[in-house]
C-alpha cells in the first residue's frame, strides 16, 4: 500500500429502482474503465459505488409494492450486485446507505455540525419533488409548481426542520472554485455552479418529520436527515470516517474524482463541498459531470422495455461489446444517442471489422507463412516505421484522454492503430511477399502485425474484460495483459520472437441487422419483382437492353466473411458473405490475382440471384463482379469491385 500512489474514485450511489437501464450503467461502466486504467499504470486504487436506500421516494414505492421498505431495497440491490458484476465492474466497496457503518458515522456527522452551529432548529415552507428528492423555492419553481429539474409536479411541504448553514459558506466556496478552475469538470458545468451561487445561495432544509425511512437525528429522532446529506455522506463513511478504525480515510480522502451525472453535479460540487467545509475536511479533487446516454423512445415502449435492460444486451451481444459501445459512444462530457442500431454498428465497424479483422488476419497469416510462430523480424522500410509512430502515438494519445477522462477519445485514438495496422497488411500485401520470396521482408511485417496485436492487448484492458487476454492467448503469451502494465504498451519489440499462436475463432462475430430493416428490404424485392414482371416489350437495337431487363438480375453489396482455396485448385477461391442478414457461399475464380487473406471484410459487388453452380464439387449461390485486365506475361489479371465509401452488406447496388 504504502508505495503506490493513491487513486480513490467513485461513482454516485443508485437509487433502488426496479427501471434499471443501461444509461445507468454507463456511469458505472466509465468509472470501472478508470479504475482498471488507474491499476493498470500501477496506482493503489479505490473504487467505490454503492446503493442510496434512503427517502420519501423509496417509502412510497415501497408501500405501493405492499412490503418494507427494507425488503424492498434488499431485492433491488441484489439486483445491482448482479448486474456490476455481469458487467464486470471492478468495485473495492460497495456501500448500502442502510448498513450499520454508514448509518452511524452520518449520526456522527450530523452531530458534529450542529455542535459547530452549522446546523439550527426552525420550519421550513416549501415545495419538494418527491423524485429528484429536491427542496425547491417559489421562485425557483416559477409559479408552475413542477420541478425544474424533472418536470414533474412538486408538493408543498411544512414542517418543523433543521437547516444547514450554507449561505455561511457561499464566499469561501466561491474562492475556492476560482482559485481550483479544475474541480468542476467540464468548464461549462462550472460557469453554471459559478452562477447558481451567485444568485444567493439560502440555507438548506435537511431534515424531515412527515416519514420515517431515513437516518434518525441522533439528538432528535423525530427527525430524519435529508436523503442527500445522507448519500453524499458515502464517500466519507464507506472509508471509515469517525469509526473506530480510519485507516482507510487517512489513506484515500481526499477522493481524486466523484464520477457523476450531468443532473447531480449540483449537489455535488455545491452541498457537498459546503460540508467538507464545514466538517473541516479537504475538499475532493475533482467532479466530473458526464452527459447521459438518451434513449430512442421508439424503442423504449413498454412491449420492447427489455430492449435496453442491460443484462439483455450483454446476453446478446456479449459483455465486451457493450461496455466498447458505451465507453465510445458518448463523447467527453456530452449527451449519446443509444438505439440497438447504433449499438450493432459500432459492433460490426470497430469491433467485427477493424479490430476482429486484423487479429484474425495476422494470425492466419502467421499460420500460412511460418506455421503459427512469429519470425524474428528482418529487413525494415519506412512503411514499418510508420507503423511503429502511430502505435507510440495510440499510447500517449490515449493516456493523455484518459487523464483528462475523455475515455471516447482514448478509445478513438487506440482506433488510430487498429486501422493504421488494417492498412498496413494492404500496403505490405503480405502475401505478394511470400509469393515473391521476400522472406527477409515477410518476416518484418508478420513481427510487427503481431507486436501490434500484444500492443493492442495491453491497450485495452481497461475497457474490455475478456477481449484482451484472448488476444494475448491467440499470440502465444503467458500471464495476463493486465499483469504487464500500461507502460508495457510504450515498448515496441516486447514480443518474444518464437512465440506459437493459437488462432481462434474471430473475436466478434459480425451481426445480423435488425429484423425491421430486413422487412424493409423484402419489401422493396417485391415491389421491383412486380415490376420485372410486366415489361414492356419495345424494338431495341442489337446488344442493348431496357431497363427492365437489367432489373431482373439482382446486384447486391456483399461484405467477405471467409475466404479460402478450393483444394487442388489454383484459381478458385471459396467464399463465405454477409448479404444483410443473409449468409452464402461463392466459388470465385480470382484465385491468381488474390490471397485469401487479403479479401478478408472487403465489401464487393455480388450478382445474387443466379441460378446456383457447381464449381470442382463447391456449390455457388451467387457470381462475383470483377473486372479483367493485362497481368504479367500471359495472365490475365483481376480486380474486384468495391465500394468507395462505408455501406452495410446487403445494400442493393442499381
Ligand atoms: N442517488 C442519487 C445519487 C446520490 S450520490 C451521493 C442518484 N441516483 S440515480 O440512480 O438516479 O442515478 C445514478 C447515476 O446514474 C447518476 O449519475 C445518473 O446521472 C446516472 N444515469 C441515470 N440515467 C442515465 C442515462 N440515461 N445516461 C447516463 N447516466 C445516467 O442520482
Amino acid at each position: 500500500m504504502a508505495s503506490k500512489k493513491q487513486f480513490y474514485l467513485t461513482t454516485p450511489i443508485y437509487y433502488p429502482s426496479d427501471n434499471l437501464h443501461i444509461g445507468h450503467a454507463y456511469t458505472t461502466v466509465a468509472a470501472d474503465a478508470l479504475a482498471r486504467f488507474k491499476r493498470h499504470q500501477g496506482y493503489d486504487v479505490m473504487f467505490l459505488t454503492g446503493s442510496d436506500e434512503h427517502g420519501q421516494k423509496i417509502q412510497r414505492v415501497a408501500l405501493e409494492q405492499g412490503v418494507t421498505p427494507q425488503k424492498y431495497v434488499d431485492r433491488i440491490v441484489a439486483g445491482f450486485k448482479h448486474l456490476w458484476k455481469t458487467l464486470d465492474i471492478s468495485y473495492d466497496d460497495f456501500i448500502r446507505t442502510t448498513e450499520e457503518r454508514h448509518l452511524r458515522s452520518v449520526q456522527r456527522i450530523f452531530q458534529r455540525l450542529y455542535e459547530n452551529g452549522d446546523i439550527y432548529k426552525s420550519e421550513y415552507e416549501g415545495w419538494y419533488c418527491v423524485p429528484c428528492e429536491t427542496f425547491w423555492t417559489e421562485r425557483q419553481i416559477t409559479g408552475e409548481h413542477v420541478c425544474p429539474d424533472c418536470g414533474r409536479p412538486v408538493e408543498l411541504v411544512k414542517e418543523e426542520s433543521y437547516f444547514f448553514r450554507m449561505s455561511r459558506y457561499a464566499e469561501r466556496w466561491l474562492r475556492y472554485i476560482e482559485a481550483n478552475p479544475d474541480f468542476i469538470q467540464p468548464v461549462s458545468r462550472r460557469n453554471e455552479m459559478i452562477s447558481f451561487v451567485k444568485q444567493g445561495l439560502e440555507d438548506l432544509c435537511v431534515t424531515r418529520t412527515t416519514f420515517d425511512w431515513g437516518i434518525k437525528v441522533p439528538f432528535d429522532p423525530d427527525h430524519v436527515i435529508y436523503v442527500w446529506i445522507d448519500a453524499l455522506a458515502n464517500y466519507i463513511t464507506a472509508l471509515g470516517f469517525t469509526s473506530a478504525d480510519e485507516t482507510k480515510f487517512r489513506h484515500y480522502w481526499p477522493a481524486d474524482v466523484h464520477l457523476v451525472g450531468k443532473e447531480i453535479v449540483r449537489f455535488h460540487t455545491i452541498i457537498w463541498p459546503i460540508m467538507l467545509m464545514a466538517l473541516d475536511l479537504p475538499l475532493p479533487k475533482k467532479v466530473f459531470g458526464h452527459g447521459w446516454l438518451i434513449l430512442d423512445s421508439g424503442k423504449m415502449s413498454k412491449s420492447k422495455g427489455n430492449v435496453v435492460d442491460p443484462l439483455v444486451l450483454v446476453d446478446k451481444y456479449g459483455v465486451d461489446a457493450i461496455r466498447y459501445f458505451l465507453l465510445r459512444e458518448i463523447p467527453f462530457g456530452s449527451d449519446g444517442y443509444y438505439s440497438e442500431e447504433a449499438l450493432i454498428k459500432r459492433i460490426n465497424s470497430d469491433l467485427a471489422n477493424d479490430l476482429g479483422n486484423l487479429i484474425y488476419r495476422t494470425l492466419t497469416m502467421l499460420n500460412k507463412y511460418y506455421d503459427g510462430v512469429v519470425p524474428a523480424p528482418g529487413l525494415e522500410a519506412e512503411v514499418d516505421r510508420d507503423l511503429r509512430q502511430v502505435a507510440r502515438a495510440a499510447v500517449l494519445d490515449a493516456e493523455a484522454a484518459m487523464d483528462r477522462l475523455e475515455i471516447s477519445v482514448a478509445l478513438e485514438a487506440i482506433w488510430e492503430l487498429v486501422k493504421r495496422a488494417n492498412k498496413y497488411i494492404d500496403e505490405t500485401a503480405p502475401w505478394a511477399l511470400a509469393r515473391n520470396k521476400e522472406a527477409d521482408r515477410l518476416a518484418t511485417v508478420m513481427y510487427n502485425l503481431a507486436e501490434t496485436g500484444r500492443i493492442l492487448a495491453v491497450l485495452l484492458v481497461p475497457y474490455m474484460t475478456s477481449t484482451p487476454r484472448l488476444i494475448w492467448e491467440q499470440l502465444g503469451l503467458s500471464a495476463d495483459p493486465a499483469a504487464q502494465g500500461w507502460a508495457a504498451a510504450k515498448k515496441w519489440g516486447g514480443l518474444k520472437p518464437g512465440a506459437k499462436t493459437h488462432r481462434g475463432a474471430p473475436l466478434f462475430p459480425r451481426i445480423d441487422l435488425d429484423k425491421e430493416e430486413l422487412t424493409m428490404d423484402t419489401e422493396k424485392t417485391t415491389v421491383k419483382e412486380k415490376v420485372s414482371k410486366t415489361p414492356k416489350v419495345e424494338k431495341k437495337a442489337v446488344n442493348q437492353i431496357d431497363i427492365h431487363e437489367f432489373g431482373r438480375i439482382e446486384l447486391k453489396i456483399a461484405e467477405v466473411l471467409l475466404a479460402e482455396r478450393v483444394p487442388k485448385s489454383k484459381k478458385l477461391l471459396r467464399l463465405e458473405v454477409a448479404l444483410g442478414q443473409e449468409r452464402r457461399q461463392l466459388v470465385a475464380g480470382i484465385g491468381k490475382s488474390y490471397e485469401p487473406e487479403q479479401l478478408i471484410g472487403k465489401k464487393i459487388v455480388v450478382v445474387t440471384n443466379l441460378k446456383p453452380a457447381k464449381l470442382m464439387g463447391v456449390e455457388s449461390n451467387g457470381m462475383l463482379l470483377a473486372a479483367s485486365f493485362p497481368g504479367q506475361g500471359e495472365e490475365e489479371a483481376i480486380s474486384l469491385l468495391t465500394v468507395d465509401r462505408p455501406i452495410d452488406s446487403g445494400a442493393r447496388v442499381r
